[in-house]
Parts: C-alpha cells; structure tokens; sequence
C-alpha cells in the first residue's frame, strides 16, 4: 500500500515586493480575484484529496489566517495546522518546520502565493506520487529569475540550476513540490547558499542524483502573485481563464458557509 500524502502551504515570509499592502496583512491573504490568495494553493491539496494540511505563516498576521481558515473546513474532514516561522530561511526550511507534521508519510507543498491554472491535472500527478520526488516545470521567458531544469533529448531531466546566469533551458520550476519523507533529513543537511537561505533547488539536485526525481512539464497558465504587477496579472487571469470554476466544491461550500456565518454575526451587531 502506498504512503498516504500530506500538504504543506509556505505562506510564511515578509513580502516586502508588497510594501505597504503586506503592512497590514500577509501577502497570502490578499485578493486575487475573488478569493483570498491562500485558496489557489489550498484547491490543488484538497483536489488531491489531501486530509492533513500544515500552513507555515510568518509571526506578523498569523491571527487573521486562524480567522479565516480556522474551522471552515472541519466538517469536510480536512484538517489544518498552522505554525509559525519566525525567520525565512528558504524554502527547503519547510520541511524542517514541518518535520513532525511529516512524520514518515509523503509530503506535497505548494507555494502560498503560487496559481496555477490546470489544478485538475496537477492534483491527479500528485495523487499518483509514490515515492522520491516530483516536481513540475513551465517554460518561461526569464529563466534568470527561476531554479531551471535542463533536459536532454530523450526529455529526462539532466541537471538543475537555481537561478543561473546562463540558463541551459527556459523551463522553470514551479511551486509545487512532491517528496517522500527523505526530504526532512535532506533538508537538515543542506548549507545555506550565497542568499543566504537554504534552497529547495539543493533537494531537487540531491533527488535527480540519486535518479529519483521526476519532473512533469506542465500546461496552462501558472503564476506566482509576489509583486504588484504579477498580482494583478494573476486576479486578471483567473477572471479571464474562469479559474474560478476549477474549485473542489469542499472550498466553494466551506466559503459559501463562511460568508453566511459572517453576514449573521454582522445582523447581530446591527440589531
Ligand atoms: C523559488 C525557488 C526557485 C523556483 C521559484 C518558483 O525562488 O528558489 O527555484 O523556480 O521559487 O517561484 P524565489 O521565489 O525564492 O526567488
């Protein structure tokens, strides 16, 4: 029988790209389109029938993710954690905070502030994961900016730079990453790198060297909302794509139920 899944949303960080807006609250709690940005992430782990969710916040507004998230999916049998990390280390630290919520299963994580328009198939490959690690790439226009995966002809993955200076393809990987629980202990080893963070690009490398890595091109539309630009571009796309008409039906009820909840507590105050 293979392992069961868990998730793991990084909604930590300080977003400075976003200043003053992430001032007052945190980047993953911002609109995109009509939902808070923490909802794309969450769609792709509850698409993937994913029962145990952990979300990473930074200490600042960790109170309003409670808030929001707190117990609305608690009748649909979903489960969330939430705990803080009160420094960004990098990505790969994720699986370090993470490390007991792991435990021995498997572990997809998903970037709080990454969207993606073909959730459907994402979840399915997820699904699908057994072991090693998995991870997915998007061909983009400024591979500079990204970890950059090179492939040779047969279109097997050869090697994996972060942010090269002279990228050997333009395919990029995304935020969505798929490891067995060998990650917490690969995670552990790593040293920082010249940004001084601990990069998940290093596990990516540690799993194609030991030729358990595979990496799924994918199709669609994917962004991730960090600067303003993108994040307009990202509730623009969702409106344009109707990427709103992806969502697993738990997340449309469990809004739906919250926003009643809301508007009752509201009419009790008025009264
Ligand atoms: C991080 C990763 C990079 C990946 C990118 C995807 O970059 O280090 O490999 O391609 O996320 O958004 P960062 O946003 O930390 O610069």
């Amino acid at each position: 029988m293979s392992k069961k899944i868990k998730g793991i949303i990084l909604a930590g960080g300080t977003a400075t790209r976003l200043f003053p807006l992430t001032a007052t609250t945190s980047k993953q709690l911002l609109p995109v389109y009509d939902k808070q940005m923490i909802f794309y992430p969450l769609n792709i782990l509850i698409k993937a029938g994913i029962k145990e969710i952990l979300i990473i916040v930074a200490p600042d507004h960790s109170g309003q993710f409670l808030n929001l998230l707190g117990s609305i999916f608690e009748k649909y049998n979903i489960h969330l954690e939430f705990k803080v990390q009160k420094v960004p280390k990098g990505l790969a630290d994720a699986f370090i905070v993470g490390e007991n919520f792991i435990d021995n299963d498997n572990v997809a994580m998903v970037l709080g502030d990454n969207i993606f328009e073909d959730s459907t198939r994402l979840a399915q490959d997820i699904k699908s994961f057994k072991k090693g690690g998995m991870i997915f790439a998007k061909e983009v226009s400024d591979p500079e900016r990204f970890g950059i995966v090179e492939f040779d002809k047969n279109g097997k993955a050869i090697s994996i730079e972060e942010k090269p200076e002279k990228p050997k393809s333009r395919y990029c990987v995304t935020g969505i990453y798929v490891y067995d629980s060998d990650v917490v202990k690969i995670a552990k080893r790593l040293s920082p790198s010249g940004r001084g963070e601990i990069e998940v690009t290093d596990i990516n490398k540690k799993y194609l060297k030991m030729k358990k890595l595979a990496v799924n091109k994918i199709k669609g539309a994917w962004l991730d909302a960090g600067t303003f630009d993108s994040l307009l571009e990202a509730g623009a796309v969702v409106k344009e794509k109707k990427i709103y008409k992806d969502f697993d039906p738990i997340i449309n009820k469990a809004i739906k139920e919250f926003n009643e909840e809301l508007k009752a507590l509201a009419k009790k105050r008025l009264i």
